[in-house]
């Protein structure tokens, strides 16, 4: 049962789509205490000792996500590191699973800056607070055995996606294997990649473009000195079943003669600054230098921006990512020329420590709350609620402060893309993923978790991410494989993409000035190619299970808890996930380890995979199965080797890779027939 509140007078995210009638009383103190007033929002629950907390998305630590703080404020945040409260996302959906009640779920659609404390201040106590009292809050609960015997916790999470719309679903072929990395720079360095990886029989399905393709970082351009006959090379890479997939950035170059910029300003249709005229645009630095942020939650300028991709699009280019939405701000104008004027003032000065303090504070300009505040977007009256801060004018239209919504620039600019894709390409399904997101996003596209490192306390982090972003409809997700930022090592990489051979989006992707970090660079390709090919075979079941998650609005990844309710070990267990109807996962996330522990809540099928031995091999001998009883156990899995697990009386669907020819997701899934790998 979904309850939904209404609070003072919201701003409509559209994060919702279906027409829940508010209730009329007060909101009900079955579900904690709350306050709402001039100071804000302050909604709070008391925990007892073993209540655990699920959901919130992209966000850090665990899967539990009790004793932390957490900020739902879409940050362009590289490092992940715990004591960080945000990251690129912005899903308020929490689920309560008391240790004595039936569990519920809450959502509180807002679009600005809203906190999360899970019992850190204080240990037994929630407390979420936002500066706005106006949004609207939904609880939903459901009762053990009421939905057709679906167990409570899945329930809740089906009726909140019923409540926020379906998944983005992407085209087949972007459940392939994905190389990407910011440095390549012309077609032949991509020609070069390419050949690489079929010299080394290791499958990839697509390339990324990232932003050296453009003439001076601007959106829509292909720099013709790196890409001669861009549209040829798309066919070329095509006639090679390899998809490129070009990089987006919110930021548009302020440069005289550049069509996008010229247009945008002629329209009004960029974000304006502080005077609140649309001919004065807000302007800070992004790769290309000073730019303006075309107004995504206006609706033409939505569709202005969309149309744009439609250049790309007739070049032949099926898929995008769109980057640095949050937005992220290297620095504006105004905060550029403040701080040079206080670095100024301390010329000659003998700087005591909180001088000092303030003088180094003064030269990070990057994504300044302040900045944030200087930035307003134009919606209609109805849309802005309590949160106009002009008068309408003659259009009915108000101008709202960009902090004040902030988590839902991303997420427009992707609604941008997808609608406009969607007209210019209504017979193609398109790759589509976003940095930013907030709920609803879900629905235009999928998301990837930015800019991790290569270390192994984010390969961890990438698993627990897997749960909360299922509950929230991102089934299309992944993390840069391998790590983005640092150097990673062959070990690393080898465990990642024993777990990234899972996830729907599969990306290896790294930082310009990082080791480089392509599959066939490391000593002993074969077991590579080996781990590559296993994602290849399971494409039936990875399909088929997000398929399902997908369209009855399902999670294909989950917490061992939902399905094994009665098992408190299950609901603890932070380093396994399950994966679709009959799969649980139990990667190595440790360097050096030569297998790991697992907990079986039933008895299960270990299958083991990979090494060099296994690569090309037929899908008959690439498998070893093992059936293990329910309880604790020490399994080997050597640094080559991956390993899943079938549930009880369960089945996995594998298809055999085609005997010549390419291996792709189009060879593979038009093959022959899927087999079944039972459970034994
Ligand atoms: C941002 C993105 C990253 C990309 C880089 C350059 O950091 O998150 O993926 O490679 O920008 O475009």
């Amino acid at each position: 049962m979904v309850k939904h509140y209404k609070l003072g007078n919201p701003f409509e995210t559209e994060s919702v789509v279906v027409d829940v009638p508010f209730e009329n009383e007060a909101l009900s103190e079955t579900f904690g205490k709350f306050q709402a007033g001039e100071n804000g929002f302050l909604w709070s629950y008391k925990l007892s000792r073993n209540d655990r907390i699920f959901g919130l998305g992209e966000s850090l630590h665990g899967m539990n996500k009790r004793g932390h703080v957490y900020e739902s404020f879409c940050a362009d945040e590289p490092n992940h590191t715990e004591d960080k409260v945000s990251l690129y996302g912005a899903h308020n959906f929490i689920l309560i699973v008391p240790e004595k009640f039936q569990p519920f779920g809450v959502y509180f659609d807002y679009p600005g800056r809203i906190r999360f404390d899970i019992g850190f201040t204080k240990r037994d106590e929630l407390t979420v607070t936002a500066e706005k009292a106006d949004m609207h809050v939904y609880f939903i609960t459901a009762e053990n055995g009421s939905e057709n015997s679906e167990k409570p916790h899945l329930a809740i999470c089906r009726l909140f996606r019923e409540l926020t719309g379906a998944s983005y679903i992407p085209p087949e072929w972007a459940f392939g294997y994905m190389q990407s990395r910011w440095g390549y720079r012309t077609a032949d360095d991509i020609r070069q990649v390419v050949a690489r990886y079929r010299g080394k029989n290791i499958p990839l399905e697509a390339v990324f473009m990232d932003i050296d393709y453009m003439t001076e970082y601007k959106d829509f351009t292909v720099d013709p000195n790196k890409y001669p006959d861009f549209k040829n090379f798309v066919a070329e890479m095509k006639d090679m079943g390899i998809h490129l997939v070009p990089i987006i950035d919110a930021g548009v170059k302020i440069q005289s003669g550049y069509d996008v910029y010229e247009e945008g300003l002629k329209k009004g249709y960029f974000s304006a600054d502080r005077k609140l005229d649309l001919s004065y645009p807000f302007t800070a630095a992004v790769w290309p230098g000073l730019c303006h942020f075309p107004d995504f939650f206006n609706p033409e300028a939505r569709k202005w921006f969309g149309d744009k991709y439609k250049v790309l699009l007739d070049a032949g280019i099926d898929g995008f990512w769109n980057d640095m939405n949050e937005p992220a701000l290297f620095y504006s104008r105004e905060g550029l020329e403040q701080a040079l004027l206080k670095i100024e003032s301390y010329k000659n000065k003998n700087m005591g420590i909180g001088e000092y303090f303030s003088f180094r504070d003064s030269t990070n300009l990057s994504n300044k709350i302040e900045d944030y505040k200087n930035i307003f977007h134009q919606v209609d009256e109805k849309t802005a609620g309590n949160f106009a801060v002009s008068k309408p004018d003659h259009d009915g239209k108000v101008f709202v402060n960009h902090y004040d919504v902030h988590n839902y620039f991303g997420t427009n600019m992707t609604r941008s893309a997808a609608e406009s894709i969607r007209q210019l390409e209504p017979n193609k399904d398109i790759l589509l993923f976003s940095r930013a997101s907030s709920i609803g996003a879900h629905r235009y596209g999928g998301i990837w978790t930015g800019d991790n490192e290569s270390i192994w306390s984010h390969l961890k982090l990438n698993l627990a991410q897997m749960a909360g972003l299922n509950m929230c409809g991102f089934l299309y997700s992944g993390a840069d494989t391998g790590g983005f930022g640092f150097n990673t090592s062959r070990e690393l990489m080898m465990r990642w993409i024993q777990l990234s051979l899972f996830t729907p989006l599969f990306r290896n992707h790294a930082c310009d000035g990082t080791r480089n970090q392509e599959l066939y660079l490391f000593e002993d390709s074969k077991e590579f190619q080996a781990v590559i090919e296993t994602r290849y075979r399971l494409l039936p079941y990875i399909k088929a299970q997000f398929m399902k998650a997908a369209t009855e609005n399902g999670m294909y990844f989950k917490p061992i808890g939902f399905e094994f309710t009665d098992d408190e070990r299950a609901w603890d267990i932070e380093d396994q996930i399950l994966c679709g109807e009959s799969m649980m996962l139990a990667p190595v996330l440790e360097p050096n380890a030569r297998g790991r522990y697992v907990y079986l809540p039933e008895d299960m099928t270990m299958v083991s995979f990979g090494g060099d031995e296994k690569a090309g091999v037929s899908t008959d001998k690439a498998f070893e199965l093992k059936k293990l009883p329910k309880g604790d156990h020490w399994i080997e899995v050597p640094a080559e080797k991956g390993v899943f697990f079938i549930r009880n009386g369960r089945e996995v669907e594998v298809a055999e890779l085609p005997e010549s020819g390419v291996v792709n997701t189009q060879s593979v899934l038009n093959g022959t027939l899927p087999r079944t790998l039972r459970a034994l």
